[in-house]
């Protein structure tokens, strides 16, 4: 039997992963399976217990060997819990704030995918290390194992997702994706839009434009997620002031120091289906202490 796979549990389901491709397997934690040899493309099983493996297999840029579909729901009092995707590109701060708060019990909701464009970047591997898969996406000659459009939609239909967060993902949205789901992607910009977003505002670019032009506030939105890229209905946004001496890195910091409770909050609501559309097709968010009050 191999034993090149690594096994990192969560609360219901074990992931095993092979650290050297993007092949990974969930089963429950309770279930005895049997690896028999895996290759770069595949990963073969002993033919028994098949029953408790879940239902997929995202090996290399293929998706297949469909088992069981019959994954028990995580539910949170009687409630079940959202199952959210997230995208990210670099360090995932704020993916990390927002499975805190899912830890801490703020978020009625799981991470069961990471989708990222570098297999090696910081959100990837706090993902492994938490027992999230982690899912390459576009298939690049830097990234081979990459899913390609239709892969990645078939993948997260399999994951049953409710909700994607982008958190600093850095490649276009396929359109496919966006249609598939429809008021139901969220990304989290570092400034008020529609002021300073679309093309070319990424990064600390967007702090230095913001301090050049002599605004005196700034912060964080997080937007819907439709075809036209920072131009999705504002779902919620904070306001932070701009210093009169403020480098971009100092306005940057106070501005993700603020994207980490916003994100945090609105993935609350969102997994609580306290978002609201408004008739004219604008998203407020219903208190949840105070249900008469919407933000
Ligand atoms: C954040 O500033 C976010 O607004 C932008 O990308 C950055 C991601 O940072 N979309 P991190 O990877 O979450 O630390």
């Amino acid at each position: 039997m191999e034993t090149l796979f690594r096994v990192a549990s969560n609360s219901l389901f074990s992931s095993v992963q092979n650290p050297q491709n993007q092949t990974f397997l969930r089963f429950p934690t309770s279930g005895a399976v049997q690896f028999s040899s895996n290759s770069k493309n595949w990963v073969s099983l002993n033919p028994q217990k098949f029953d408790y493996l879940q239902p997929f297999v995202v090996s290399q840029n293929r998706v297949s060997a469909c088992v069981n579909n019959d994954e028990k729901e995580s539910l949170n009092n009687g409630v079940r819990k959202k199952n959210l995707a997230v995208f990210v590109s670099g360090g995932g701060s704020n993916f990390r704030a927002v499975h805190l708060a899912i830890l801490n019990g703020d978020v009625n909701g799981q991470f069961v995918v990471l989708v990222t464009n570098k297999h090696d970047c910081g959100g990837a591997r706090y993902a492994r290390e938490n027992g999230i898969p982690v899912i390459i996406y576009p298939n690049t000659k830097n990234e081979p194992d990459g899913l390609s459009s239709n892969d990645l939609v078939a993948a997260l239909s399999m994951y049953k997702i409710d909700f994607i967060l982008l958190a600093g993902y850095q490649k276009l949205i396929p359109t496919e994706l966006i249609r598939a789901y429809p008021n139901s992607i969220l990304n989290i910009h570092p400034s008020l839009l529609p002021a300073f977003g679309g093309k070319g505002y990424y990064g600390k670019k967007v702090h230095k434009a913001v301090i050049a032009s002599g605004a005196r506030y700034s912060g964080p939105t997080i937007h819907f997620v439709d075809e036209n890229y920072d131009m999705g209905r504002i779902l919620a946004q904070r306001i932070v002031p701009v210093l009169a001496n403020d480098t971009a890195e100092e306005l940057a910091a106070r501005v993700l120091c603020q994207e980490h409770k916003m994100y945090a909050e609105v993935a609350a609501a969102v997994c609580e289906d306290r978002v609201i559309w408004r008739e004219d097709g604008v998203p407020i968010i219903r208190s949840k202490a105070n249900p008469n009050h919407y933000s």
